[in-house]
């Protein structure tokens, strides 16, 4: 077995827990999730939203934390040494590579969309002037349209990132998720009070919790397993790579349990203050950056106090962007540290090299390279649907096949140490529930028609 003699630990089970909602919590649940719960069934998705995390989602996180604590190393190592001890073929290895180049592809525009929030965070900091919906909206394409203007923030959130990795896993990553987490939780809980208290809480509770079955469509179904799997950072190498660190002794399950609340928590919570603000202004809703790009600044404009606030929802999104960031970079960080004898500081500018490079086109995507498509999808388009769509789902599909079906009963069961009744049924579920999940949503993928 290849382990590195000096593993770093995280320091207790909570830093594991906080780092991992700090991969988890991220674009996906502040700008998609409240979007997608309110236009899509209000309470009757976020009820399938729950289903969805509860039989896909978490059974995978629990896997992808067993697989990264057994295999005590980076994706490919941790695959390599689990193989080796369960005598699998060591080809299982290409999961861990197809993680962690898919965790870089995602960071080169996750870096790029981080670097919008930033320069609204600088506009709102300055005093944002959007006074009508149209203003608001060439705003946002004035940004697009400067590929300088672009890639100067887009270089800005990649150094802050590789920063925190260059520093150390615990020196790092923990100490940086240790004050940026609390931070956003502190805002978003203030956030919400606001909105609750200066706009319309009660529509905002009405779009994202009555109850519209009847919306519910299997594309919509399958539309929330793959939000699952993104929200929950799933089959990317990062949650393997940041359960690599975790202590022999802490509850798998447990830890995996507050992750995925604690994600659902922040969608919900981000959806009221942002909807109880933007119906205020009679804004009609919508997702990405028409909605917090275009309706809520508008909204800001509007209120009193609204730099304020503007300037904190900015920070909020900048702050759970960047922890997710951060663990998209330490799986191939490490693998270079631990594989290839790099050290961890030229281990982490040289992949913030790499990803820059990808970035600076995903950047030239929106303006000068715009011409240019494949499939009718720019850069930008191509590398979200490579990844969230086709890398993902396989490597989720692989990671169950793999803890569930090729790594062996009483192994697995000895790394989960679960009561025996819980066990069983997380591994049932695992081998039977997650893959036919996974299937289904990637026939959805490949043939849309199939599932309307
Ligand atoms: N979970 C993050 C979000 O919801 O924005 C994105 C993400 C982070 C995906 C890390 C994959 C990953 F490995």
């Amino acid at each position: 077995m290849s382990t590195s003699p000096a593993r770093s630990t995280w320091s207790s089970r909570w830093a594991f827990i906080l780092v991992t909602i700090g991969s988890s919590v991220g674009l996906g649940n502040i700008w998609k999730f409240p979007y997608m719960a309110g236009s899509q069934g209000g309470s009757a998705f976020v009820l399938v939203y729950l289903l969805c995390v509860l039989l896909v989602g978490l059974p995978l996180l629990m896997a992808e934390i067993m697989i990264g604590r057994r295999g005590r190393g980076n994706p490919v190592t941790a695959m390599l040494n689990t193989a080796e001890e369960t005598g699998n073929s060591a080809w299982w290895c290409v999961l861990g590579w197809v993680g962690m180049l898919g965790a870089l592809l995602i960071l080169s525009f996750y870096s790029v969309v981080s670097g919008w929030i930033m320069d609204y965070l600088y506009q709102a900091l300055t005093g944002l002037q959007v006074e009508t919906a149209e203003n608001a909206r060439q705003n946002f394409d004035t940004l697009l349209a400067s590929p300088w203007r672009l890639g100067l923030w887009h270089t800005l959130f990649l150094a802050m990132t590789v920063g925190v990795i260059a520093r150390g896993v615990v020196a790092g990553i923990e100490v940086a998720n240790k004050i940026l987490m609390p931070a956003l939780f502190l805002i978003l809980i203030l956030l919400t009070l606001w909105g609750w208290w200066a706009g319309d809480m009660h529509t905002a509770w009405h779009f994202m919790f009555d109850f519209k079955a009847e919306v519910l469509t299997p594309s919509v179904i399958l539309a929330a397993v793959g939000h699952a799997f993104f929200s929950l950072s799933l089959g990317m190498g990062a949650i393997m790579a940041y359960g690599s660190y975790l202590d022999r002794n802490s509850s798998i399950a447990n830890t995996s349990l507050w992750v995925a609340m604690a994600g659902t928590l922040v969608g919900i919570l981000a959806g009221l203050a942002i909807f109880s603000l933007t119906f205020r202004y009679g804004l009609a809703p919508s997702e990405g950056p028409g909605l917090i790009l275009q309706a809520l600044p508008l909204a800001f404009a509007h209120m009193p106090g609204g730099q304020v606030f503007a300037s904190l929802f900015f920070l909020l999104v900048l702050f759970a962007a960047w922890t997710s960031a951060i663990s998209l970079v330490e799986p191939f960080v490490a693998w270079l540290t631990e594989r290839m004898g790099i050290h961890r500081y030229a281990a982490a500018w040289g992949t913030g090299l790499i990803v820059w490079l990808l970035g600076v086109g995903v950047c030239l995507s929106f303006n000068l390279w715009s011409a240019y498509k494949l499939f009718d999808l720019d850069l930008f388009g191509v590398l979200d649907f490579l990844t969230s769509r086709i890398m993902m789902p396989l490597s989720g599909m692989a990671i169950a096949i793999y803890a569930g079906w090729k790594m062996g009963l009483p192994l697995v069961r000895e790394e989960m140490r679960l009561e025996a009744p819980m066990f069983s049924l997380w591994f049932w579920v695992l081998r039977y529930i997650v893959p036919t999940g996974i299937v289904l949503v990637f026939c959805h993928v490949l043939m849309p028609e199939m599932s309307k």
